[in-house]
């Protein structure tokens, strides 16, 4: 019987244990044993790790984070910590690694990859959809609809207080989830790392939709764009109207994964296992419209994936 492994790296994201769930079970038809790691590549490196079958995966599949816990880990990025990783995963007589997790784990992998030769598959769970070559990630939609809560809560004491809100989403140094946010939420103005900006044209903007009776309204800001604190002191010496800055920070990570974050990890997941099986050695489970197909690891790490601009300004003209 060959051995799978299966780790869940880096941030976690809504939808996890969705993919968990699906790879072991995929993984446990096709007559794999499988084996969960702990805690990111942290649990590698201790060589921390259950066995994982078709029922301690029950009852996973609606539960935000990770049952196999996550971890940063500083020593993979060092020589010594991928040949201890490597040597591990051959220990144990892995003849498959899935990694679960964004850009940092994808790197890991491949470093794993290029020192043992065991074949990896990465697939993409980040609330930061920055992975090339898919086009979205495990978690990115109820990121998205984590933060629309939100900021529908908030433009209702901005309304009544006839107020401005800066908004900071997450997003690492990309944009996708301010954008996405941005226009969701029916942002008057969304700043993102990709798309300078000026202040002086925001501030005449704002004072602009004042004018024409606009008294409150959102401004989305990727943590990719600056300092939220400081935009905000900034529009309000110019302006002189009211703003708060408020930061939603680590609430995107969590909450019960969406229909689509569950489905997509579901085709993610069970998709890693027949990637496996038909013989790929360092490969993401991508989506390509309603297609998972195979995107090379490299590519996925390195290529840059690109902001959809239409929709930046299809979101302005909508929010005028
Ligand atoms: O990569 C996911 C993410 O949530 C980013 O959007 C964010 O900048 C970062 O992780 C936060 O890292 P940590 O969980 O280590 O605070």
């Amino acid at each position: 019987m060959k051995t799978i492994a299966i780790s869940t790296t880096g941030g976690d994201a809504p939808g996890m244990n969705a993919a968990i769930r699906a790879a072991v079970r995929t993984a446990v038809a096709e007559n794999f044993k499988v084996i969960g790691f702990e805690r990111g590549y942290a649990g590698i490196l201790d060589d921390d790790y259950r066995i994982l079958n078709a029922r301690n995966v029950g009852g996973i599949i609606h539960l935000g984070g990770t049952v196999l816990k996550t971890s940063r880990s500083e020593e993979m990025k060092t020589e010594k910590g991928i040949a201890k990783a490597s040597n591990v995963l051959k220990d144990n007589d892995v003849e498959g690694l899935v990694v679960i997790g964004g850009n940092g784990s994808f790197r890991g992998a491949l470093e794993i990859n290029k020192k043992s030769g065991i074949p990896i598959i990465g697939i993409p769970a980040t609330i930061d959809n920055d992975i090339a070559g898919t086009d979205t990630t495990i978690g990115f939609d109820t990121a998205v609809n984590t933060a629309l809560e939100a900021i529908d809560k908030i433009r209702d004491t901005a309304t009544s207080h006839q107020r401005i809100f800066v908004v900071e989403v997450m997003g690492r140094d990309r944009g996708f989830l301010a954008l996405e946010v941005g226009i969701g939420a029916g942002a008057e103005i969304i700043l993102l790392p990709e798309i300078t900006y000026n202040i002086k044209q925001i501030c005449s903007k704002l004072i602009e939709s004042n004018l024409k009776g606009k008294k409150s309204g959102i401004i989305v800001m990727a943590e990719g764009a600056g300092d939220y604190v400081n935009i905000t002191k900034k529009i309000e010496d110019d302006t002189k109207f009211e703003l708060r800055p408020i930061r939603l920070g680590h609430v995107q990570r969590g909450g019960n994964p969406t229909a689509y974050s569950r489905l997509l990890a579901c085709k993610m997941g069970a998709a890693s296992i027949k990637f496996l099986l038909n013989g790929k050695r360092k490969e993401i489970t991508a989506i390509r419209s309603n297609d998972i197909v195979p995107v090379d690891l490299e590519y996925a790490i390195k290529a840059h994936k690109r902001i959809d601009e239409q929709i930046y300004h299809l979101a302005l003209k909508l929010a005028a």
